[in-house]
């Protein structure tokens, strides 16, 4: 069932949020080639202590037959695509991209969301993947009007992104967030327009676009979490978690964009 949240739960929603676009933020800035992954989940999960928060990814087990997840964020590099575990033995080389994605609870509320960022200087190619699929999560983000549905963003990424010939993670979703990290509904990066559940106001949801320079297959690494493209081609995911508002969409979770207009 979608729960849609009263404006005060939407102020504890900000709240959670706004330490989240703060992690990753601060990430931004730490991320430089020689760091290891396992610093900077350090640092992340520092912070949202420090704001009096919880890591919600941390000890989070989707199902009963998966390994706790360790880490505090997931950062995920070049063909990793998600779920990637911080490690102390990962160091970053320039011309690498790093997905990070990070997780919240704060006074009984959560905040979700991810940035990938460059490595020192990086491709052409890589970059070009990068402001792709940003922009397909602002797409989304622009299309998430009360009224309209779940089918009008999944089919704002998808009309975006395949003509220009990147593949789409169909396996991995969005979804609706709020007291959980995961709520009803399942937000697809890919749809019918005027297809799928209803966008009311107080809806929260975060989208969550995961997209790569290859073939659309992705597989599950060896430690159980990580998740690969199956080609080896790159992957990018940028997230943000939303609010349904009647004036449109509210960002929940304000990092900084650097993309280049
Ligand atoms: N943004 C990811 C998701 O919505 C975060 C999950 S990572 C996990 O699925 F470690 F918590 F599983
Ligand atoms: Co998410």
């Amino acid at each position: 069932m979608v729960h849609l949240k009263s404006p005060a739960e939407l102020v504890r929603m900000r709240r959670a949020g706004k330490v989240v676009a703060d992690v990753l933020d601060h990430i931004r800035e730490a991320v430089r080639p020689g760091v290891v992954t396992a610093e900077l989940d350090g640092l992340a999960e520092e912070y949202i202590r420090s704001c009096g928060g919880a890591p919600v990814f941390k000890g989070y087990r989707p199902m009963p037959s998966m390994t706790p997840f360790p880490g505090t964020i997931c950062a995920s590099i070049n063909e990793e695509v998600v779920h990637g575990i911080p490690s102390a033995e990962r160091r970053l080389e320039e011309g690498d991209i790093l997905s990070v994605d990070v997780g919240v609870c704060l006074d009984g509320y959560c905040g979700d969301a991810a940035c990938t960022y460059p490595v020192g200087a990086i491709s052409a190619e890589r970059q070009a993947l990068l402001d792709v699929t940003e922009a397909s999560l602002n797409r989304a983000i622009d299309a998430a009007l009360k009224g309209r549905t779940l089918g009008d963003i999944g089919y704002a990424v998808e009309s975006y992104v395949k003509p220009l010939g990147y593949g789409i993670v169909r396996d991995y979703t969005g979804h609706g967030i709020g007291k959980k990290m995961h709520e009803a509904p399942q937000v697809p990066n890919f749809g019918h327009p005027g297809r799928g559940v209803t966008l009311q106001r107080g809806m929260t949801i975060a989208i969550e676009p995961m997209i790569m320079s290859g073939r659309e297959d992705v597989r599950v690494g060896e430690n159980g979490w990580t998740v690969f493209t199956a080609d080896g081609s790159d992957a990018a995911h940028f997230e943000r978690s939303i609010a349904i508002l009647d004036d449109g969409p509210e960002i929940l979770t304000p990092w900084t964009s650097r993309m280049a207009h």
